[in-house]
């Protein structure tokens, strides 16, 4: 696994400003990194890349198994799913209404710190309540290891839901082994986080630009990041053999259109922002040194894949390949 220096990431950014100008963690600003993280979603289409996974595949890799495991036997009982890191709650819920057509009840246990995201997954389910009959949400609005403290012993879920989330569990091999232990014989593990490409292999070559998918909590916003490292699923990978956990796997690419960076004067608004989020830079043009600016900018053009676009032009995408593991127990 990767560890980046601890310095760099306090967010009053007390380092040294050897750059001339002071870069700020997107995870440090709430409502940018909202912005940023939606200009990104929208263009990389990542929610409808998920989401058309959910619909051919969570079926076969996830519900079928569960149901064929666990559908007789709960009979008229309660289905527990756990979701961590939940976000808004877009993926969460279709995940949700497709375990609904096996299991007339479901508990499913959101743990989510950011407070605005938390308060927009509850506003979903309000307004989807008519589908989702039978499922009752239990909230948390706070993080993974703050929900641990409070949990009973004997505590399970049948499935356990987490994705993009990985990155803030902490060390790797114990946080696997935590989600392991909290599994039910016979449940699922979905895990999708991203592997060791684009996005991830950027922060890796600039350790000094603020951390890879550090975001905001509602309970850690003030303080100094707790685990400084960026988790990708070849980490998770070795701590799945390493202990014999079976798990299938399958994949998929964000792929983020940065050609206005490399064909015009001026970069769109809209590419700006997901610049910041790639560089998970506040204002990442304007707030870093024009010699950090070149090499960043250089090492994304040499990693983008150039496309021919229908008007005859170059097209440059920056793609993040991202896995998705199911693990049984
Ligand atoms: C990249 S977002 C993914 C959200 C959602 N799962 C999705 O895929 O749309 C990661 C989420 O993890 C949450 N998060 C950050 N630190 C966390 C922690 N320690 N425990 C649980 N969730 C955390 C963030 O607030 C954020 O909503």
């Amino acid at each position: 696994m990767i560890c980046w220096p601890i310095s760099i990431l306090h967010c009053d950014m007390g380092t040294p400003n050897f750059e001339k100008k002071t870069p700020q963690p997107l995870y440090c600003n709430h409502d940018w990194y909202l912005l940023a993280l939606n200009e990104y979603y929208q263009q990389t289409r990542r929610q409808e890349i998920i989401a058309k996974w959910t619909e051919e595949e969570f079926e076969s890799n996830v519900v079928k198994n569960l149901s064929e495991r666990f559908g007789d036997k709960l009979n008229d009982q309660t289905l527990s799913v756990l979701g961590v890191g939940s976000g808004d709650g877009y993926q969460e819920t279709l995940q949700l209404k497709k375990l609904k057509t096996k299991f007339s009840r479901i508990s499913a246990t959101v743990i989510e710190p950011n407070t605005k995201q938390i308060c927009k997954y509850q506003i979903t389910v309000r307004q989807n309540s008519s589908d989702i009959t039978g499922i009752k949400h239990k909230w948390h609005n706070q993080t993974f290891q703050e929900f641990m403290t409070s949990i009973e012993a004997e505590q399970k879920y049948h499935f356990i839901t987490i994705v993009h989330a990985m990155y803030y569990m902490g060390e790797v091999e114990e946080a696997v082994k935590t989600f392991y232990e909290l599994l039910e014989p016979g449940g699922k593990i979905l895990i999708m986080l991203v592997t060791d490409s684009g996005m991830a292999l950027l922060a890796k070559t600039f350790p000094q630009l603020a951390v890879e998918e550090q975001t905001p909590t509602a309970t850690t916003e003030s303080n100094e990041a707790k685990t400084n490292c960026l988790i990708t699923s070849t980490d998770v990978k070795s701590v799945l053999s390493k202990y014999q956990m079976a798990y299938t796997q399958s994949s998929y690419t964000l792929s983020a259109d940065l050609t206005t960076c490399f064909t015009q004067d001026e970069m769109t608004p809209a590419t700006k922002l997901v610049l910041d989020f790639i560089t998970m830079t506040v204002k990442f043009q304007e707030s870093v040194s024009d010699k950090t600016f070149n090499e960043v900018m250089d090492f994304i053009k040499r990693n983008t894949r150039v496309q021919k676009s229908d008007q005859g032009g170059d097209k440059y995408y920056f793609d993040t390949a991202c896995d998705i593991l199911v693990i049984s127990k």
